[in-house]
Protein backbone atom coordinates (compact mmCIF):
# COMPACT_ATOMS: atom_id res chain seq x y z
CA UNK A 1 0.00 0.00 0.00
CA UNK A 2 1.19 3.71 -0.56
CA UNK A 3 2.76 5.56 2.42
CA UNK A 4 1.31 8.96 3.04
CA UNK A 5 2.86 11.94 4.46
CA UNK A 6 1.32 12.78 7.67
CA UNK A 7 2.41 15.90 9.44
CA UNK A 8 1.56 15.73 13.50
CA UNK A 9 2.24 18.01 16.52
CA UNK A 10 4.42 15.80 19.09
CA UNK A 11 5.86 16.59 22.31
CA UNK A 12 5.72 19.97 20.54
CA UNK A 13 7.71 20.12 17.69
CA UNK A 14 5.86 19.14 14.14
CA UNK A 15 6.89 16.10 12.41
CA UNK A 16 6.40 14.54 8.91
CA UNK A 17 6.62 10.79 8.38
CA UNK A 18 5.45 9.06 5.24
CA UNK A 19 3.15 6.07 6.79
CA UNK A 20 0.95 3.42 5.90
CA UNK A 21 -2.55 5.21 5.64
CA UNK A 22 -3.93 2.49 7.31
CA UNK A 23 -1.59 2.38 10.37
CA UNK A 24 -2.46 3.88 14.20
CA UNK A 25 -1.03 6.69 15.80
CA UNK A 26 0.49 4.05 17.98
CA UNK A 27 2.26 2.07 14.96
CA UNK A 28 3.72 5.57 13.87
CA UNK A 29 4.67 6.83 17.28
CA UNK A 30 6.66 3.96 17.91
CA UNK A 31 8.01 2.85 14.11
CA UNK A 32 7.95 5.85 12.36
CA UNK A 33 8.91 8.45 15.63
CA UNK A 34 10.74 6.17 17.60
CA UNK A 35 8.82 7.13 20.49
CA UNK A 36 8.67 3.81 22.11
CA UNK A 37 7.75 4.83 25.53
CA UNK A 38 3.97 4.42 24.66
CA UNK A 39 3.22 0.38 24.94
CA UNK A 40 1.81 -1.48 22.60
CA UNK A 41 -0.42 -3.94 24.66
CA UNK A 42 -4.14 -5.06 23.52
CA UNK A 43 -4.39 -3.07 20.73
CA UNK A 44 -8.04 -3.15 21.44
CA UNK A 45 -8.98 -0.26 23.24
CA UNK A 46 -9.08 -2.50 26.38
CA UNK A 47 -5.45 -2.08 28.20
CA UNK A 48 -4.77 1.56 28.13
CA UNK A 49 -1.24 0.89 27.66
CA UNK A 50 -1.47 3.20 24.54
CA UNK A 51 -2.57 5.94 26.17
CA UNK A 52 -1.36 9.35 24.72
CA UNK A 53 -2.58 12.99 25.31
CA UNK A 54 -4.21 15.01 22.48
CA UNK A 55 -4.92 18.92 23.21
CA UNK A 56 -4.61 17.65 26.94
CA UNK A 57 -7.17 14.58 26.60
CA UNK A 58 -6.43 10.73 27.25
CA UNK A 59 -6.66 9.02 24.12
CA UNK A 60 -5.82 5.28 23.14
CA UNK A 61 -3.43 5.63 20.07
CA UNK A 62 -3.88 2.19 18.87
CA UNK A 63 -7.70 3.11 17.94
CA UNK A 64 -6.79 6.29 16.82
CA UNK A 65 -5.72 6.87 12.78
CA UNK A 66 -3.07 9.73 12.48
CA UNK A 67 -5.36 11.54 10.12
CA UNK A 68 -7.89 12.30 12.71
CA UNK A 69 -5.52 14.21 14.43
CA UNK A 70 -4.92 17.40 12.66
CA UNK A 71 -3.09 19.76 13.78
CA UNK A 72 -3.81 18.78 17.68
CA UNK A 73 -1.08 18.40 19.88
CA UNK A 74 -0.05 14.73 20.74
CA UNK A 75 2.10 14.46 24.12
CA UNK A 76 3.73 11.16 24.76
CA UNK A 77 5.54 9.82 27.65
CA UNK A 78 8.68 11.49 26.15
CA UNK A 79 6.98 15.06 26.46
CA UNK A 80 6.28 14.44 30.03
CA UNK A 81 9.25 15.42 31.79
CA UNK A 82 10.65 19.11 31.22
CA UNK A 83 13.95 19.68 32.46
CA UNK A 84 13.20 17.73 35.55
CA UNK A 85 10.88 14.61 36.08
CA UNK A 86 7.17 15.40 36.62
CA UNK A 87 6.04 15.16 39.59
CA UNK A 88 3.91 11.81 38.62
CA UNK A 89 7.12 10.56 37.53
CA UNK A 90 9.19 11.01 40.39
CA UNK A 91 5.49 9.69 42.81
CA UNK A 92 5.55 6.47 40.75
CA UNK A 93 9.00 5.87 41.68
CA UNK A 94 8.86 6.65 45.25
CA UNK A 95 5.55 4.90 45.70
CA UNK A 96 6.82 1.46 43.82
CA UNK A 97 3.95 2.08 41.37
CA UNK A 98 6.09 0.61 38.39
CA UNK A 99 6.92 -2.71 38.68
CA UNK A 100 7.66 -4.39 35.55
CA UNK A 101 6.50 -0.83 34.05
CA UNK A 102 4.42 -1.83 31.06
CA UNK A 103 1.25 0.05 31.88
CA UNK A 104 3.13 3.00 33.53
CA UNK A 105 3.55 5.41 30.63
CA UNK A 106 -0.52 5.21 29.69
CA UNK A 107 -0.89 5.66 33.88
CA UNK A 108 1.23 8.81 33.90
CA UNK A 109 -0.40 10.50 30.86
CA UNK A 110 -4.27 9.57 32.01
CA UNK A 111 -2.72 10.87 35.32
CA UNK A 112 -1.56 13.93 34.32
CA UNK A 113 -4.85 14.95 32.68
CA UNK A 114 -6.63 13.84 35.67
CA UNK A 115 -4.43 16.77 37.44
CA UNK A 116 -4.34 18.93 34.87
CA UNK A 117 -8.16 19.54 35.57
CA UNK A 118 -8.44 18.19 39.28
CA UNK A 119 -5.92 19.43 41.96
CA UNK A 120 -6.88 17.31 44.32
CA UNK A 121 -8.58 14.50 43.41
CA UNK A 122 -10.30 12.16 45.75
CA UNK A 123 -9.34 8.39 45.27
CA UNK A 124 -12.60 7.73 43.75
CA UNK A 125 -11.70 9.91 40.92
CA UNK A 126 -8.43 8.49 40.62
CA UNK A 127 -10.02 5.28 40.75
CA UNK A 128 -12.32 6.40 37.80
CA UNK A 129 -9.62 8.26 35.80
CA UNK A 130 -7.56 5.62 35.43
CA UNK A 131 -9.83 2.58 34.95
CA UNK A 132 -9.33 2.14 31.57
CA UNK A 133 -5.77 1.69 32.48
CA UNK A 134 -4.67 -1.65 33.53
CA UNK A 135 -1.93 -3.22 35.82
CA UNK A 136 -1.54 -6.73 36.22
CA UNK A 137 1.67 -5.66 39.30
CA UNK A 138 0.61 -3.69 41.42
CA UNK A 139 -2.82 -4.25 42.61
CA UNK A 140 -3.32 0.08 41.99
CA UNK A 141 -2.66 1.08 46.04
CA UNK A 142 0.37 2.15 45.32
CA UNK A 143 -0.51 3.84 41.82
CA UNK A 144 -3.27 5.53 43.92
CA UNK A 145 -1.00 6.99 46.49
CA UNK A 146 1.60 8.08 43.89
CA UNK A 147 -0.99 10.03 42.14
CA UNK A 148 -2.32 11.47 45.50
CA UNK A 149 1.38 12.43 46.55
CA UNK A 150 2.26 14.46 42.92
CA UNK A 151 -1.30 16.09 43.82
CA UNK A 152 -0.36 17.31 46.98
CA UNK A 153 3.08 18.85 45.11
CA UNK A 154 1.58 19.65 41.95
CA UNK A 155 -1.71 20.73 42.23
CA UNK A 156 -4.27 21.73 39.01
CA UNK A 157 -6.55 23.36 37.50
CA UNK A 158 -9.70 22.64 38.68
CA UNK A 159 -12.66 20.56 36.61
CA UNK A 160 -12.88 16.98 36.11
CA UNK A 161 -10.51 14.38 34.65
CA UNK A 162 -11.82 11.39 32.22
CA UNK A 163 -10.03 8.20 31.25
CA UNK A 164 -8.75 8.01 27.98
CA UNK A 165 -10.87 8.05 25.07
CA UNK A 166 -12.17 4.94 23.08
CA UNK A 167 -14.45 6.92 20.71
CA UNK A 168 -13.09 8.44 17.55
CA UNK A 169 -16.24 10.58 17.62
CA UNK A 170 -14.45 12.79 20.46
CA UNK A 171 -11.28 12.32 18.37
CA UNK A 172 -12.79 13.76 15.40
CA UNK A 173 -14.27 16.69 17.35
CA UNK A 174 -11.07 17.42 19.03
CA UNK A 175 -8.80 17.09 15.34
CA UNK A 176 -11.76 19.34 13.82
CA UNK A 177 -11.24 22.02 17.01
CA UNK A 178 -7.40 21.90 16.43
CA UNK A 179 -8.16 21.66 12.96
CA UNK A 180 -9.63 25.06 12.23
CA UNK A 181 -6.88 26.17 12.53
CA UNK A 182 8.75 3.35 28.84
CA UNK A 183 9.52 4.35 30.43
CA UNK A 184 8.72 5.68 33.97
CA UNK A 185 11.87 7.63 33.96
S1 LIG B 1 -2.85 -1.11 23.22
FE1 LIG B 1 -4.38 -1.70 24.69
S2 LIG B 1 -5.76 0.00 24.67
FE2 LIG B 1 -4.32 0.47 23.12
S1 LIG C 1 3.51 -2.28 36.65
FE1 LIG C 1 3.34 -4.11 35.47
S2 LIG C 1 1.43 -3.88 34.41
FE2 LIG C 1 1.50 -2.19 35.79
Amino acid sequence: MTKQLVTLRVNGEPRTIAAEPHHTLLEVLREELGLTGTKHGCELGECGACTVLIDGLPVLACLTLPALVGDAEVTTVEGLAGESLHPLQIAFAEEGAAQCGYCTPGMLMTAKALLDTTARPTRAEIAHAISGNLCRCTGYTAIYEAIEKAALREGGAGAKGQGPLDASADLREIGANSRAGAKLL
